[in-house]
């Protein structure tokens, strides 16, 4: 099948058969089509969009793709979690050693970065020693032994995916329907999970800007999931603004071991019990969002959920005395706090924009093969909502030199938008999307 012909079929809005989703997806998972090929095709399914059966057949076609995962040789119910990217948003550092430390098996493959998002393998990257590549085998032995393993996804796990997430990450496809819901749903069906949560973002640091957006998106892969028979609750999440107060990829596993050592209170440890208790409900060791939490707490205030991440950062060849001395983690070159200026309420965030000042810090990909500085980023105390006095802390920028330092700043302050009157805080959570419907907050 020849890839011009789909392209062009695509570029008029056509629907694709399944032949010609087929020739694409083998296309992308055996690269015997060039980047630029595939790209353009992407480009015309972000401008002209997928049918719900197009998007089904691309998801089917990209978790045959490869292999799909058998888990079944670790014991009970392994619910997968995954998010569609924020900035700031570490939450898989903080639920997945919650949850193993509940007694529910976390066997979880993550992704990397994605335009102004970060990615949890680049995080888990910054951890001196810690490796992220497990073959399958042992991958499966490590959850069986201390019941959670996060990892990237093996080079047989739904190829596609791998080739056409590295291309959108650099041609400005990211932001699709039916291109984020074929890429985390392939992905999940083939890591071999019994049940999954997706946390859907939505609001200007997301993905999808809109909440309906955000609606569709999470109804989108529920019908996907159960059309697979795999159980899946997607819970809509405020992007607002940074879910942790950590942007950089050193500086957020930072973030993630002070909550779970419990000196970290706020949004990233909040939105982690919800996303957690969803988990700990469809892997049945909870009835009840209550008694979830509850579980949940006790994990966390017992430092069971610190040891969790230890041991696998431990597992995974990694030094994990890092998580009682943060400062093991790369350090940048430069530190510098940046003061508010002014008085007022925080009205609201480009958060985006707060991803990109990252990702020119060096903490994001401009191109495929650009390396990362696990060093940088910075931290930005400041909630929308907040009352600020000019001496406040606005931010602190961890760079690699000071023109890096200024140029944070400038893009910061220019993200961030001020008030002289009070402003509301936004809400963590706004749906939980199941196959039984939508629940609004
Ligand atoms: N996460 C993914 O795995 N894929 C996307 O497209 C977006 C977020």
């Amino acid at each position: 099948m020849n890839m011009i012909d789909i392209i062009t079929k695509k570029k008029f809005g056509g629907e694709l058969s399944q032949e010609e989703i087929d020739a694409f997806v083998s296309a992308a998972a055996h690269n015997t089509a060039p980047d630029y090929q595939l790209a353009a095709l992407l480009m015309a399914i972000r401008l002209n969009g997928m049918t719900p059966e197009e998007t089904t057949r691309l998801t089917l076609a990209m978790t045959r793709s490869g292999d799909v995962a058998d888990l079944s040789a670790i014991p009970g119910v392994k619910v997968d979690k995954h998010s569609t990217g924020g900035v700031g948003d570490t939450a898989t550092l903080v639920v997945a050693p919650l949850v193993a430390a509940c007694g529910v098996p976390v066997a979880k493959m993550s992704g990397r970065g994605l335009g102004h998002t970060g990615g949890t393998l680049d995080k888990l990257e910054s951890i001196p020693g810690m490796r992220i590549d497990l073959e399958e085998e042992r991958f499966i032995r490590q959850v069986q032994d201390i019941g959670i393993a996060v990892i990237g996804q093996t080079g047989s796990l739904a190829p596609a995916d791998k080739t056409l997430y590295a291309l959108r990450d650099v041609t400005a496809t990211v932001d699709s329907l039916p291109l984020i819901a074929s890429s985390i749903m392939s992905k999940k069906l083939a890591s071999g999970a019994d049940a999954i949560v997706l946390d859907v973002k939505t609001g200007s640091g997301a993905i999808m800007h809109t909440l309906e957006g955000s609606i569709e998106l999470a109804q989108a892969m529920v019908q996907i999931g159960t059309l697979a028979r795999k159980p899946v609750t997607a819970v809509v999440t405020g992007m607002e603004q940074p879910l942790g107060t950590h942007v950089g990829n050193a500086l957020e596993v930072k973030d993630a071991i002070d909550v779970l050592a419990g000196r970290t209170k706020g949004a990233l440890l909040d939105v982690s019990l919800l996303l957690g208790s969803h988990m700990l409900m469809l892997a049945g060791r909870a009835k009840t969002q209550a008694e979830a939490e509850a579980l949940l707490r006790e994990a966390l205030e017992s430092g069971r959920g610190l040891e969790k991440l230890r041991q696998m950062i431990t597992a995974q060849g990694g030094d994990a005395r890092v998580c009682d001395d943060v400062r093991l983690l790369p350090q940048p070159a430069v530190k510098k706090t940046v003061r508010v200026g002014r008085s007022g309420w925080v009205a609201g965030m480009d958060t985006t924009a707060l991803g990109l000042a990252a990702q020119a810090m060096g903490a994001g990909r401009i191109r495929k093969t650009d390396v990362l500085d696990y060093s940088v980023g910075f931290v930005l105390p400041v909630r929308i909502g907040d009352e600020v006095r000019p001496e406040d802390e606005l931010c602190t920028l961890f760079a690699k030199s000071e023109a890096d330092a200024e140029a944070a700043e400038k893009a910061i302050r220019a993200a961030i938008r001020f008030s002289d009157a009070p402003v509301a805080r936004p809400p963590l959570w706004y749906a939980v999307v199941t196959k039984d419907g939508i629940v609004r907050a």
